[in-house]
């Protein structure tokens, strides 16, 4: 167990209750150093005693784990949040899928307390915004993409920025840390707030913390009613 502890202190650690999957407690430690995120699922029976007594076995969290878990969060914690993890965040986003490889999206990182207090201002006044420690505000750059395809550059370069994006709520989630896809704003205001060309538009607002909040899942529909064999 000690020669577990020594491994696990640059990692977050979670505690995944084996009988509520969907119930994540992240317990935090010393921060995190990559997208390698620890997790421990705790063996016993009974949820709540979760913790070094017991036998645990190691294991990265798997990709389906964090889309399954990952929740739209509002509320954070104050604890910062660093350049290096927020570069893990942005390396996810560069590493999703773009029409032709264009990788037609731009990144823009604000931690200036006046800059995000008027991006949620500009956000039909959504506050919690302003407080979390970091926003990645993902950008759709149009001519990197249009110059290949023409008019139809346009919405790749739109849909670059939403594949960045996810990449990077789904990095954030699995690094123990949450955000949640920002899409109500003035895109003016956003631009000039950012300084962002006219050629450019903003496609998501990414406030990134620690979660203060634990929300329940969403419903979606039933998967009969939305999924279509062969034909619509
Ligand atoms: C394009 C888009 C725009 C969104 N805009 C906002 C927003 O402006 N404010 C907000 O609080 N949530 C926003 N959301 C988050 C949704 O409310 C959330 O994803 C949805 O309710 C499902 O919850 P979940 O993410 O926890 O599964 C947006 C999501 C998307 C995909």
């Amino acid at each position: 167990m000690r020669r577990m502890s020594s491994i696990v202190t640059d990692y977050v650690i979670f505690i995944v209750h084996r009988r509520n999957h969907n119930r994540i407690e992240g317990s935090l430690r010393n921060g995190v150093k990559d997208l390698s995120t620890l997790i421990i699922t705790d063996r016993c029976s009974t949820p709540h005693q979760k913790c070094f007594n017991l036998s645990f076995s190691l294991f990265f969290m798997d990709c389906l784990t964090a889309i399954l878990t990952r929740r739209s969060v509002r509320r954070f914690r104050k604890d910062d949040v660093s350049d290096e993890t927020v570069m893990k965040l942005i390396e996810a986003g560069n590493a999703a899928p773009s029409a032709g490889n264009l990788q037609a999206r731009d990144f823009i990182v604000v931690r200036d307390e006046e800059t995000k207090l008027k991006l949620a201002v500009a956000s039909v006044r959504q506050m919690f915004i302003a407080e979390a420690p970091v926003l990645i505000v993902v950008v759709a750059n149009y001519p990197r993409s249009m110059r290949v395809y023409g008019d139809r550059g346009k919405i790749y370069a739109e849909q670059d920025a939403a594949a960045a994006v996810q990449n990077i709520l789904l990095a954030a989630h699995a690094m123990g840390l949450a955000s949640v896809w920002i899409g109500a704003y003035d895109d003016e205001k956003v631009s000039e707030i950012l300084n962002i060309p006219s050629y450019a538009r903003p496609a998501a607002i990414l406030p990134v913390g620690y979660p203060a909040e634990n929300p329940r899942p969403r419903k979606r529909y039933a998967l009969e009613e939305i999924t279509h064999w062969e034909k619509w």
